[in-house]
């Protein structure tokens, strides 16, 4: 266990204290403290986005995004609650039921950041009435598959196109029920880019919508990231 230093600078998150480094967020500090707070459209790599909510927080008794609000020295932070933990479960399940996932039967199963938050979370059903929506699975490019059934509208692929490769292939578009992602090409077909495998936005994809092709399976389902320990137990690990 590490020893925090008496002058460093502190938060409590569910009556524990965090330190931080001037200008981190709540999940980042709290991340590299080994302390597992749920989100989905945080990733270390990138700005936070602040869409998904499953990172909610209360700070001082109010709500908050941790991946959005920063650190400061004396909050008072809650994650872990019975509350929060349900209103997450809540969304979770409003993720599920708007897209098309199919965990037995998805590549990314056991490596996919929406079904091991489910399964921290407590998930047993999707609790409410499935839309089975009509989402194009495009197949077009020849080493990329586009499977926009399981999209959960994170933009991470948005942000990893123009932020890191440079090439803006993503956006999201229409609205409400008909929000979705579209890819930045006269056809609207990923195979009419210039998508390599080796573009950051080809492998950040949380979910199963963004697959290499031909590899399916390639790691049998039971040893993949996620099957032998769960996401809170993995942060904990990677703590120094
Ligand atoms: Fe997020 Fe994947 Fe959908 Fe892109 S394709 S928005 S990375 S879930
Ligand atoms: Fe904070 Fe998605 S992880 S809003």
């Amino acid at each position: 266990m590490s020893t925090i230093p008496a002058q460093q600078a502190c938060f409590s998150l569910d009556g524990e204290d965090v330190p931080f480094a001037e200008g981190e967020t709540l999940i980042q500090a709290a991340t590299r403290a080994g302390r597992y707070i749920p989100h989905l459209c945080w990733h270390p790599e990138f700005a936070p986005h602040g869409s998904c909510r499953l990172c909610s927080v209360k700070v001082n008794g109010r709500a908050a995004s941790a991946c959005t609000a920063h650190a400061a020295a004396g909050l008072e932070v809650e994650s872990n609650t019975e509350e929060l933990n349900a209103y997450r479960k809540t969304l979770l399940q409003m993720l599920f039921v708007e897209g098309n996932h199919f965990c037995p039967s998805c590549e990314k199963s056991g490596n996919c950041l929406l079904q091991a938050t489910a399964y921290e979370m407590g998930m047993e059903s999707p609790h409410f009435e499935e839309f089975y929506p009509n989402r194009p699975v495009d197949a077009s490019h020849p080493e990329i598959l586009l499977d926009l059934n399981r999209c959960i509208l994170c933009e991470l692929c948005v942000r990893a196109s123009s932020e890191v490769d440079g090439k803006h292939l993503f956006a999201i578009g229409g609205r409400g029920i008909g929000t979705q992602l579209i890819v930045n090409s006269p056809s609207g077909k990923l195979g009419d880019t210039d998508m390599a495998l080796s573009d950051r936005a080809a492998s950040v994809c949380p979910v199963g919508v963004i697959l290499r092709k031909r590899q399916g399976f390639s790691v049998p389902i039971g040893q993949r990231r996620f099957d032998g320990r769960s996401l809170s137990e993995q942060v904990q690990e990677s703590a120094p």
